[in-house]
């Protein structure tokens, strides 16, 4: 038997069986349940702030509305978790779980501050809460985020 024939084969099994292999490594490296649903939730968020800054760069406050459900939607799933007893997980700092919290639920506050101003139209306070959120992303991820 020519080995030399082989090779091509050889090579080509290797590199698709080892990126096989890292493709489906990578939907079990996560953990199910509350890390999926917290990344899904930051995902939506940050998509939902996209809107928002555009609102705010354009002038638009219509921008606005329609970025939202997505967001809540996720919240929710999140929400829920927490409430069957399921551990979300912090990349870090998962000690601080109640801190945690206490941000997220004033970070939702804020946010349902800005749909408000949103909805009447107030530029200004909208301008003001884009800013305050932003620095509450920040603080969060300096906290819990890797
Ligand atoms: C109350 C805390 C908190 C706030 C507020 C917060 N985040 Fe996060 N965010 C996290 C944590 C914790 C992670 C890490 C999730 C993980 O890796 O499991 C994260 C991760 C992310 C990620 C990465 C997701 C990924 O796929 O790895 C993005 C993007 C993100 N946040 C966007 C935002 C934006 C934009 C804001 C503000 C508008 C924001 N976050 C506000 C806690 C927060």
């Amino acid at each position: 038997m020519n080995l030399k024939r082989f090779i091509p084969i050889i090579i080509v099994v290797g590199v698709f069986g080892t990126s096989l292999v890292g493709i489906s490594a990578m939907g079990q490296t996560e953990p199910k349940g509350g890390m999926n649903l917290l990344k899904e939730e930051m995902v939506a968020l940050e998509r939902a702030f996209e809107g928002i800054i555009d609102a705010v760069i354009f002038g638009n406050m219509k921008l606005i509305k329609p970025a939202i459900p997505p967001l809540n939607k996720a919240r929710e799933k999140v929400g829920q978790a927490i409430k069957a007893g399921e551990k979300i997980i912090l990349p870090k700092n998962q000690e601080k779980f109640k801190e945690f919290l206490k941000l997220d639920d004033k970070f939702h506050r804020e946010f349902e501050a800005l749909e408000k101003a949103a909805e009447g139209g107030k530029k200004k306070m909208v301008k003001d809460q884009t800013h305050k959120l932003f620095d509450a992303c920040v603080v969060c991820h300096e906290s819990f985020r890797k």
